[in-house]
């Protein structure tokens, strides 16, 4: 299976730090933000992912990651020229996809899982894809939400005032092919973006989408300042844990 990683959009969120460099590049205690999507691929045991970003620090992220031998992958870059939403980013990968499945990580994802076993279940499905939710104490507006009933999802709405359940949606799915067919189906949201919650549930209400409950930490560092030092400090941890 084949890994794309986003890391466009234009994080307002994060602005002044954000003005002249591409959040993915910011640093989280000792490595670039695009580093830790990277390393969840090779956990995964993905060997080829595209990174897709928007066209402004784009060769800074070539600059940094090269041709991915020092991660041991086989990295490929693809521009969006402008952030028109997650979904539209991911209908960029279909050349590169070559018809296969994929695991598609949000650049700004920090995620101690190891997705592996996953993926290679994942392999064997005949369809469908997969979303990783996350149990929250509240639900934050920042995130979409994932109904879950009998073990199916039977919706995911983006950003709820009111919330139907206490699963977030993280940025990690998995996808069959399918994906780009539901993609080019699309209609742009209110925000004018094409979005990753509309494209899910066409797998939704298919009912071959499944959720999987991600374990350990997990940090969304793109949506403020709070959570970027948060995604910080828990990789801070993590190190001094394995200096012991
Ligand atoms: O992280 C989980 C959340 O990600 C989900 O709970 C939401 O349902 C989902 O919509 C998304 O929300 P965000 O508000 O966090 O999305 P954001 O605009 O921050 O973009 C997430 C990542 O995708 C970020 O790494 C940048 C990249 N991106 C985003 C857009 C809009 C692109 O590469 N291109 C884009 O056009």
């Amino acid at each position: 299976m084949k890994g794309v990683i986003l890391a466009g959009g234009n994080a307002t969120r994060l602005r002044p730090l954000t003005w002249v460099t591409n959040k993915h590049l910011l640093p989280i205690y000792n490595k670039p933000m695009i580093f830790y999507p990277l390393e969840s691929m090779v956990r995964a045991g993905i060997k080829d992912v595209l990174i897709i970003t928007g066209p402004n620090h784009s060769g800074s992220f070539i600059n940094l990651l090269k041709s991915g031998k020092d991660f041991n992958l086989r990295l490929s870059y693809e521009i969006q020229e402008d952030a028109a939403g997650i979904a539209q980013a991911i209908g960029i990968a279909r050349d590169f996809a070559d018809s296969g499945k994929m695991l598609v990580i949000l650049g700004d994802n920090i995620f101690i899982q190891p997705l592996k076993e996953n993926v290679d279940e994942f392999e064997k499905r005949q369809k469908g894809a997969v979303v990783y939710g996350k149990h929250m104490a509240t639900v934050s507006k920042q995130y979409g939400v994932i109904e879950v009933r009998d073990g199916k999802v039977v919706s995911i709405e983006e950003k709820p005032q009111k919330p139907k359940s206490d699963i977030g949606q993280t940025g990690i799915y998995m996808y069959d092919n399918r994906v780009f067919d539901f993609i080019d189906d699309l209609k742009p949201s209110a925000r004018g973006e094409l979005e990753v919650t509309d494209l899910n549930n066409y797998y939704v209400e298919e009912g071959t989408m499944i959720c999987k409950i991600l374990k350990g930490w997990w940090v969304d560092a793109g949506t403020s300042f709070d959570e970027l030092l948060r995604a910080n400090l828990l990789v801070a941890e993590e190190i001094k844990k394995e200096k012991k």
